[in-house]
């Protein structure tokens, strides 16, 4: 995994135009938004990061690049997308002389934050992977930006070294928040984390607020998984050929064979009448605005034999109760040209479970159907369950160390 180290002198000429190029179609499509972000993505060479990959690689904006992989194959390390860095940097409002603590290194976004943070800043970056950290500190130094600290460190406990600090950003999806992340930021400071909720991960900027953490904005990205003492996978329950679901709710109690039976049997099918758009959000509402929801999938070839709706080919929300399930499909809607919500149920109980599922579609159609319509917040600790509630809420997700609540506005 050694990496062709390229110091700054060298670079190639049409690199400068590349990034260029790339800071250009960041401010374009609005993940650049700050002069500052715009002026950290101008300096930092990027392709001297990636140094295994030609420049225009490393300066297309949706690029993450694999770095290490593990004995199957999966990435364990990547240098993220411009675009990627770039949002996260915007959450993160990084200012002149602050002290941040980056999680997961990979050289570049440490360069950035010691762009943002300046000379008076401090910035800390710190990696479990032994290779990862000897690899970013020896870019690091190639590149001029040698005062980033690069530390070897499982980030369940931070880094109390360096603490307190001003921002925290976790480059790794994190399904728990540990209490040294909180603990380590200063009274008013913000975490910038993508955060597993219900099998999605949305990167949520959060506000200290004494103990509790307080999200300021969220969005859409896909990252490597936590490794170490947080390492946490979703189950993964195989409930016919070809038939998956991926369930986080540890209280989501099933019968497998009851359920591979209904999805065998007929389908009650029902339709909403509201649109279907911005599906990311809606896939959010589905998830979280409601108690026993997994996803499920289900193989192209089930699709085509039409066992399944095309929703299932990717992770669809799915509700499962009394032996039945339900999950979200969509069609086109003549009059508008645009697309409609609807439900395809199985099981004993399909046509309440179909009428509750064309509910929730309505419900967020009428009333949340924007970008950022969900409040998030980190409660350490957790809060007490209603007494009558034989399972968690879908706005209570119950962490490790304390519960994330998802309300809806
Ligand atoms: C997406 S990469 C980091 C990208 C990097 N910030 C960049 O500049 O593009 C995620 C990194 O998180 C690291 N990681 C995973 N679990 C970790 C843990 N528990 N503690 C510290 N680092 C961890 C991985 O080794 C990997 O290098």
């Amino acid at each position: 995994m050694a990496a062709p180290i390229t110091t700054r002198g060298e670079e190639p000429q049409d690199a400068a135009a590349l990034r260029s190029a790339m800071v250009h179609a960041l401010r374009e499509r609005g993940a650049i938004v700050s002069e500052p972000v715009a002026a950290a993505m101008t300096a930092v060479p990027r392709h001297l990061f990636v140094p295994e990959r030609p420049p225009a690689e490393a300066y297309d904006a949706d690029n993450a690049l694999p770095v290490k992989h593990d004995a199957r194959g999966a990435a364990t390390s990547t240098v993220s997308a411009p675009c990627i860095h770039a949002t996260m940097l915007e959450q993160a409002g990084i200012e002149p002389g602050m002290r941040v603590l980056e999680i997961g290194s990979g050289g570049y976004n440490a360069a950035l934050l010691a762009e943002l943070v300046g000379d008076g800043g401090r910035v800390v970056s710190a990696d479990i992977d032994p290779d990862i950290v000897r690899r970013a500190r020896d870019l690091l130094e190639a590149t001029g930006y040698d005062r980033v600290e690069v530390v070897e460190a499982d980030a369940e406990h931070g880094v109390p070294d360096g603490a307190p600090y001003d921002r925290i950003i976790v480059t790794a999806g994190a399904w728990n928040i540990p209490p040294a992340w909180i603990r380590q930021l200063t009274e008013n400071g913000r975490l910038v984390v993508p955060l597993r909720l219900k099998g999605l991960t949305r990167v949520v900027a959060f506000d200290r607020v004494g103990e509790t953490l307080v999200g300021r904005d969220y969005r859409l990205a896909a990252f490597v998984p936590m490794q170490g003492a947080g390492a946490h996978s979703e189950r993964l329950v195989p409930l016919d050929e070809g038939v998956m679901l991926c369930v986080d709710d540890e209280a989501l109690k099933f019968d497998v064979e009851e359920l591979r039976a209904a999805l065998r049997g007929p389908r009650v099918e029902r339709w909403s009448g509201a649109a279907f758009d911005l599906p990311d959000e809606l896939e959010l509402f589905l998830m979280t605005g409601s108690p026993r929801t997994a996803l499920l999938h289900a193989d192209e070839k089930l699709i085509r034999q039409g066992r399944f709706a095309p929703s299932a080919a990717g992770w669809v929300p799915a509700l499962i109760a009394d032996g039945g399930i339900a999950y979200r499909v969509k069609r086109t809607n003549e009059e508008t040209g645009g697309f409609e919500t609807g439900v395809f149920a199985h099981g004993p109980a399909a046509e309440t479970l179909a009428e509750r599922y064309v509910e929730l579609l309505r419900r967020w159609a009428h009333r949340h159907r924007r970008h950022g319509a969900a409040r998030i917040r980190y409660l350490p600790g957790g809060v007490d369950a209603p007494a009558e509630a034989e399972e968690p809420s879908g706005g209570l997700i119950p962490k490790r160390h304390g519960v994330v609540e998802v309300t809806w506005s």
